[in-house]
């Protein structure tokens, strides 16, 4: 049966170790798997801006022997001309997958109902799955393992990465810890969700709102722009309740002292985290960028494996 990659939940803790060890292995040997060779296409649609995944998915999918074919929504039928659902209709009888940048979760949903090939969530307004899969990986190698790991997200915690991080963290049985101010927490489901997972896994959830405490004792620190895309009508009041949950020296010596710090990027150095930090030793952001590349080639190799 063709699996999709919507949410960082639609892979069982088994399948997520599987997908790292995958790509740790393409990492170490880039060009050993060739799944894609004729070559055959894989469509990488774009609502939104991208530069890092634009170019991970494209040099991944060339890699793997494939065809990379990236489609603006700005000059297509898709996007308000033509339904998602009828392009899938569409796209499933000439490529061999679909990645797509976009904002609603619903409209990725609809293209991956009953399609025959793998959709990929490329980042939506909920969830971005794939850079979860490289932060998950990028952990792994500088701390050697992953569960029993504290990872605290600081900042706008409603956003894609925060929610992504509490799905996938507790899928891989972390303890993940998100600092936000009130009225932007995570929604309540994704929440429940996560706790679900976590029960599975010994991992745990705290939301709370005190980033020191959020902070203390963290393995792993991470932040994201407060004005997701999308939100750029809400700059202002987002600049001003944010204000206080920057990631800077102060808040990093509340964490271990071995203690890393990610970010997914692009980011607002001064807003989100100051550039002491995310420039600093702790940072491991290139990695991180880095690993995109080898984590989505060992997702797309896995899930044409399953089809
Ligand atoms: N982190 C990330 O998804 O970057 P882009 O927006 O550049 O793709
Ligand atoms: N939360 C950010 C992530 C960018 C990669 C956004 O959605 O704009």
């Amino acid at each position: 049966m063709t699996r999709h990659f919507l949410r960082d939940d639609d892979i069982s803790p088994e399948e997520q170790n599987e997908i790292l060890d995958l790509a740790l292995r393409l990492k170490a040997d880039r060009y050993s798997a060739k799944p894609l060779a004729g070559p055959q296409t894989v469509a990488v649609i774009f609502d939104k801006s991208s530069t890092r995944t634009r170019v991970s998915f494209a040099v991944g999918i060339s890699d793997l022997g494939g065809s990379p074919l990236i489609i603006s929504t700005a000059n297509s039928q898709l996007g308000g001309k033509e339904t998602p659902s009828d392009t899938a209709r569409v796209l499933e009888r000439m490529v061999s997958a679909i990645v797509w940048r976009t904002y609603g979760q619903s409209g990725l949903e609809e293209m991956a109902n009953g399609t025959a090939v793998p959709v990929i969530n490329a980042l939506s307004d909920d969830f971005h799955p794939c850079q979860l899969l490289a932060d998950l990986l990028t952990i792994r190698e500088h701390k050697g393992r992953l569960a029993g790991l504290t990872l605290t997200f600081i900042g706008d915690g409603a956003c894609n990465m925060a929610q992504s991080y509490l799905l996938a963290g507790a899928t891989a049985g972390m303890h993940v810890r998100i600092a936000s101010p009130k009225g932007y927490a995570p929604t309540p489901a994704v929440v429940a969700d996560a706790e679900k997972r976590a029960e599975l896994t010994g991992g745990s959830i705290t939301v709370l709102e005190d980033s020191r405490v959020a902070a203390s004792d963290s393995d792993v620190v991470v932040t994201d722009t407060w004005v997701s895309m999308g939100k750029e009508e809400e700059k202002a009041a987002r600049l001003d309740s944010l204000a206080s949950y920057r990631v800077d020296t102060e808040l990093m010596s509340h964490a271990k002292d071995d203690a890393v710090f990610m970010h997914c990027l692009p980011a607002d150095r001064g807003f989100e985290v100051s550039a002491e930090v995310i420039d600093g030793p702790q940072s491991i952001i290139w990695d991180e960028a880095e690993n995109r590349l080898h984590a989505q080639k060992a997702l797309m190799v896995w899930l044409l494996e399953q089809a």
